[in-house]
């Protein structure tokens, strides 16, 4: 073509020879282009649930929201059991001084996968400050691939505390807190920093959103196609769609979609029909994770499979119990006598003698039953006389051996934190932190 024709033919020729404007992806980063990925799930969105979905063919998996709070304070430990990251905490329940409770507990507020996920993890933070957000994402950014902002979620424990989709209302302060992590964790960090979001009202009102958001820095943003109003059994809106993707696009920020997708093969469908990036699928792999193998390798698996394979990988790295029995709520077929037979199982022993897999999982669920205190292995419950004694004692040698790095169990006995990290009792606390409350997430419509 002849570029000499006036300022429409330069303009043409510059359009035509340009490759599109992207943003550049960190070194530890991902370009979440292409990508069929592991929605955010409090609750369902735990450790060995994404590493299923990865199994299954997910290309990414985002971790449970996690308020910055929550992290904050925590401490990193390598478990060699599980060969997993734990973020823990010492829970208080309740006590004034959680080191001198006899009942403390290391909490798992975050547990990941460096090896299976690592590099395919996307940390999902809830924020309403750049500080604090900045400070929570610093501890896990050498773990993981990316950190994504929560601005979606309706619930009034996330909207009252200016969180989740409250951020939505204060636009400014969302592009804060993303400029902050962009210039304080993304850069030093060299991962990505991306926010999940809803549809506004109005295309207009979206569309102003949209473009300030990817004016910050951000590599990725996924829009949830719901309005903040709207619950999870109103269809998905997919009249805004093409103009989001358009504005991402634009701007060099890939652009994934959300809302009622229920297969890799329908997303693929929906991004070539919308102009999307990539899709982002939640409540159905909740149900069964393999809906992110494609038709030519099987698709979706049959639920018993499924089941198995969720069974061994929460066995593999030690899922609390009762969140493992949460899972298989979502998985077995509610109407099926097995399902009524399951929720009433007490350890993974029971959960696998139910589910006819003793011969092959019997010892691990006993050894892990074992670890975890639940079951047969569940040790008595002290009397409140026994409990106070308990937390004297404790006090008591934590006076004597002020001077050495050691926790004091309930039993008086000292244990170095590397052996207290082994033998880590039932995370009942992380039910009550603020990552990760199921009485929250049993109600959640994010
Ligand atoms: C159990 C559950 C927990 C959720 N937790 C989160 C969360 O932590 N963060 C978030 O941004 N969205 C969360 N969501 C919303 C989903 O990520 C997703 O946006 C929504 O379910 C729509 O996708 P779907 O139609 O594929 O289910 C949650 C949804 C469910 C069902």
């Amino acid at each position: 073509m002849n570029a000499g024709h006036g300022i429409l033919g330069r303009r043409l020729f510059a359009t035509m020879t340009s490759t599109p404007k992207r943003v550049p992806i960190p070194k530890h980063g991902v370009d979440y282009r292409n990508t069929i990925v592991l929605a955010p799930m409090v609750r369902s969105g735990e450790c060995p649930s994404r590493l299923l979905a990865l199994k299954y063919g997910a290309d990414l998996v985002w971790g449970p929201e996690t308020i910055d709070k929550a992290l904050i304070g925590t401490t990193r430990h390598v478990n060699p059991i599980t060969n997993t990251i734990d973020f823990t905490r010492l829970s208080s329940n309740g006590a004034k001084n959680p080191a001198l409770s006899h009942d403390q507990r290391e909490s798992i507020i975050y547990r990941l996968h460096p090896e299976k996920e690592g590099k395919r993890l996307i940390y999902q933070i809830g924020t309403s400050n750049p500080e604090t957000a900045v400070q929570a994402a610093k501890l896990v950014a050498p773990d993981v691939a990316g950190i994504d902002v929560n601005a979606g979620c309706p619930k009034p424990f996330s909207t009252l505390g200016g969180m989740g989709a409250a951020l939505l209302k204060t636009p400014e302060k969302l592009c804060r807190i993303l400029k902050a992590l962009v210039e304080e964790v993304g850069e030093p960090h060299e991962i990505g920093i991306s926010v999940k979001i809803r549809i506004l009202d109005t295309p207009e009102a979206t569309k102003d959103l949209v473009t300030q958001l990817c004016d910050t820095g951000i590599t990725g943003l996924t829009v949830h196609c719901r309005t903040t109003p709207m619950r999870p059994r109103e269809r998905a809106i997919r009249d805004q769609l093409r103009m989001v993707a358009d504005v991402c696009r634009e701007a060099g920020v890939a652009c994934l979609m959300n809302g009622d997708v229920t297969s890799r093969d329908e997303a693929l469908g929906l991004m070539s029909e919308f102009g999307a990036d990539g899709a982002m699928i939640a409540t159905a792999a909740e149900t069964n994770p393999s809906v992110f193998r494609p038709k030519y390798e099987g698709g979706e698996a049959p639920w018993d499979e499924v089941v198995k394979e969720y069974i061994t990988t929460a066995l593999e790295v030690e899922n609390r119990f009762g969140n493992a029995k949460y899972l298989l709520g979502q998985m077995i077929p509610g109407k099926l006598p097995i399902y009524k037979a399951m929720t009433s199982a007490k350890s993974y022993t029971d959960i696998v003698k139910t589910l006819g897999h003793e011969i092959e999982l019997g010892a691990m669920a006993a050894d892990v039953d074992q670890r975890l205190e639940i079951g047969s292995f569940e040790k008595p419950k002290l009397t409140k006389a026994e409990r106070k004694a308990a937390t004297k004692a404790a006090a008591k040698q934590a006076e004597l051996s002020k001077d050495t790095p050691q926790l004091v169990t309930a039993a008086g006995i000292k244990r170095k934190a590397d052996a207290a990290q082994l033998d880590m009792p039932p995370d009942i606390a992380q039910e009550q932190a603020p990552a990760s409350v199921p009485e929250r997430a049993s109600v959640l419509s994010i």
